[in-house]
């Protein structure tokens, strides 16, 4: 049986493009059942469509509060029985309840080498600090903003005079094969979260697996 992918979005979807290519190909053993978004009229509706999944808009600005918009969210993605629930560019902060009803099923992709520069503007943080490296995070999503257990990383070295908008592009680039890789590992089981630290293949994962654009797998 497939794993069934619910993926959470707010934007264009690059990264949502990646997943859902890879999963037609059967690259990622897993059907998107739903995407949803937080924004009316975004772009990842529209390769939701292609694809031919649900594709929702739940408008956070027609809620009173977070918690309503969460528990609005939550129920729609429990009607959907996802495996696994996908946060793919997804700009909003989720309540402990939320995130402790999916603990252990929920991923998400940061554009920064985390415990680095979690929260916004990664990229412009990372040259100001005059790192070599910038790069993308996955990791489980736990109650603590970008601070869930670490996955894997795919780092980007910084090149002199680089600005944030072209390092952000290069970022972008290495997370389309950095999120499906992972995801995969997810889908075919072999990876999973036990007492708050990931485990692949029944060893955890002290610390994040490196994937180079060349050594994806
Ligand atoms: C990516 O940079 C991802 O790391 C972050 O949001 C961005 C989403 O981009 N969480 P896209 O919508 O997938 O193109």
């Amino acid at each position: 049986m497939k794993k069934r992918l619910v993926v959470l979005v707010s934007g264009s979807g690059s990264n949502l493009q990646s997943i859902l290519d890879h999963c037609k190909t059967g690259s990622i053993d897993a059907q998107v059942v739903a995407v949803i978004s937080n924004r009316p009229g975004v772009r990842s509706l529209l390769r939701a469509e292609a694809y031919g999944c649900a594709a929702i808009t739940i408008d956070h600005t027609a809620f009173e509060n977070r918690h309503e918009f969460d528990k609005q969210l939550q129920h729609i993605i429990d009607q959907y029985q996802p495996d696994f629930v996908v946060l793919a560019g997804f700009m909003r902060i989720l309540t402990e309840g939320f995130v402790r009803h999916f603990l252990g099923k929920m991923v998400n992709i940061h554009p920064s080498l985390l415990p680095k520069y979690p929260g916004l503007n990664t990229h412009q943080r990372a040259i100001d600090a005059g790192e070599h490296y910038a790069g993308a995070t996955v990791h489980f999503v736990t109650p603590e903003l970008d601070g869930g257990p670490s996955i894997a990383q795919s780092p980007v070295p910084i090149t002199p005079g680089v600005t944030a908008k072209e390092l952000a592009k290069q970022v972008l680039g290495v997370e389309h094969t950095l999120y499906p890789t992972v995801l995969q590992w997810l889908c075919s089981d072999r990876l999973t979260l036990a007492e708050d630290l990931p485990q692949l293949d029944g060893a955890p994962l002290l610390k994040p697996i490196v994937i180079s654009d060349t050594a994806s797998q």
